[in-house]
């Protein structure tokens, strides 16, 4: 270290190296602070984290995103009990439940179209006729928590009954079943603002006693980022998505512009995987998972576990790429470079613990192309050798990488690697 180094600087970075080395109550206690828990002044300049840990919910839950499953984006309203318990049971036997994918979330279309004769929420008698609280203790069996669905509104979006006023009772007859999340939707509002609707479901959800997940669905439209993080623990960033490369692609960058607001404790929601669902290629499904993997988007699984092709187990399964998204340091990966024509050639980078960096080379042209980068435009040392590992090929290159990195990606493609530091073999 220089002499004369003023010693507030030094004071800090022991501090944030302190939060980064250990254990989570910790960290999240600093992120709580909001001290930006990154190592050098290049990751710091690259990766803004002024707003990482502010507004903190502390309800305990989210320390890293969710993981899991929801019914909407393949079954929409053809949902019922057996197809809930059968999911559960998939996960379990697929493997996915012990990859992390732990919450089974059913979303709209549960409910009876009216509430009962004492103004309570019913399951829809046809489809649910065993009730809620008997679905909920089947999935705790497997291991699993039970997520649900309802609405700041007066209905939900397929019109049943909506929570907007009804929050107390609701929230306390969700804990009550046992349920262990909530996604709540922005359909039927009366026109008015989403601060003034979600918090009193936050309120209503802690008053149970019962640690309940609490994900905001308002579709980004009141930039929820800026307030939602000391109201529930993900907020959508945007609009539904849909099984299409544009839909996937234009929310991946919408999701981007929140990055800085990302923490432990409160996610950006760009919206549930379509992976596995038909309306994009391998390269493109792949490109999706590594890409919401780095934006430490929520895991939510939206096809039909019960029947996966192995390609979609190859990448939903890929535990490479999960722990990614999983890292205890909780810093949301953005958008870096792009270049060439319309910057097509995709960069896309995030600090991980342990002094290390994820980077995903995306192709978002239309052909085959070769996707090249000085190791500081991503903010890592530029005489510093690094191990890269290939989180697809699941293959350590040999050997270390100085200077600059790159490779070629395919249309629409994404490779995804991470860099950690090569352990320096001279002793001067
Ligand atoms: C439950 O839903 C699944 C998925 O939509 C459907 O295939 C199945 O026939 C339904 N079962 C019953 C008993 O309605
Ligand atoms: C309720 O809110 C308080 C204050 O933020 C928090 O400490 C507590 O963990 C919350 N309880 C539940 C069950 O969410
Ligand atoms: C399983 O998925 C394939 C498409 O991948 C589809 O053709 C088939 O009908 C599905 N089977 C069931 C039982 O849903
Ligand atoms: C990528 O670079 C390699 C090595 O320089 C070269 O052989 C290959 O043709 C390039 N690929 C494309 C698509 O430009």
């Amino acid at each position: 270290m220089a002499m004369g180094t003023p010693r507030l600087p030094l004071l800090l970075l022991l501090i944030s190296l302190a939060a980064v080395l250990s254990p989570t109550g910790t960290l999240a206690a600093a992120a709580a602070r909001g001290i930006a828990p990154l190592g050098t002044a290049a990751l710091r300049r690259l990766y803004d984290t002024s707003n990482y840990g502010r507004l903190q919910l502390n309800n305990g839950l989210a320390l890293v995103p969710q993981m899991g499953w929801n019914s909407w984006n393949f079954f929409a309203c053809n949902i019922n009990e057996t197809l809930i318990r059968e999911t559960a049971d998939a996960l379990v036997s697929t493997g996915l439940a012990d990859l992390g994918y732990n919450y089974v979330n059913i979303d709209d279309c549960w409910s009876y179209v009216k509430r009962g004769k004492k103004d309570q929420l019913l399951p829809d008698p046809k489809t649910f006729p065993s009730g809620i609280k008997s679905l909920a203790d089947y999935v705790h069996g497997k291991g699993l928590k039970l997520g649900i669905y309802s609405d700041a509104g007066v209905f939900t979006c397929q019109v049943r009954p909506g929570s907007l006023h009804h929050e107390k009772d609701d929230a306390s007859l969700f804990a009550s079943w046992g349920v262990d999340y909530l996604k709540y939707d922005n359909c039927y509002n009366l026109g008015i603002k989403p601060k003034e609707r979600y918090p009193p479901m936050r309120d209503a959800l802690n008053t149970t006693g019962r640690q309940i997940f609490y994900s905001l669905c308002e579709w980004g439209q009141d930039d929820p980022a800026l307030w939602a993080g000391k109201v529930g623990n993900s907020w959508r960033t945007t609009d539904d998505i849909q099984d299409t490369w544009k839909s996937m692609t234009d929310i991946a960058d919408k999701n981007n512009k929140w990055a800085s607001y990302a923490g432990p404790g409160g996610w950006n929601d760009p919206d549930m995987l379509e992976v596995g669902n038909g309306g994009m290629t391998f390269a493109e499904y792949r490109a999706h998972f590594s890409i919401w993997a780095l934006m430490k988007a929520p895991l939510l699984i939206g096809c039909d576990v019960r029947n996966m092709t192995s390609e979609t187990v190859e990448i939903l399964s890929n535990k490479e790429v999960i722990q990614v998204n999983q890292d205890r340091l909780g810093v949301q990966g953005r958008r870096i470079l792009g270049q060439g024509k319309d910057g097509c050639r995709e960069v896309w980078a995030g600090p991980l613990s342990g002094n290390r960096l994820a980077v995903a080379l995306w192709n978002r042209c239309s052909a085959t192309t070769n996707i090249t980068m000085k190791l500081p435009a991503v903010g890592l040392d530029g005489s510093s050798a690094y191990s890269v590992r290939d989180l697809w090929k699941h293959e350590t290159l040999s050997p270390n990488v100085v200077a600059t990195f790159g490779a070629q990606v395919n249309a629409h493609d994404c490779k995804m690697y991470v860099f950690t530091p090569a352990v320096s073999v001279s002793a001067s």
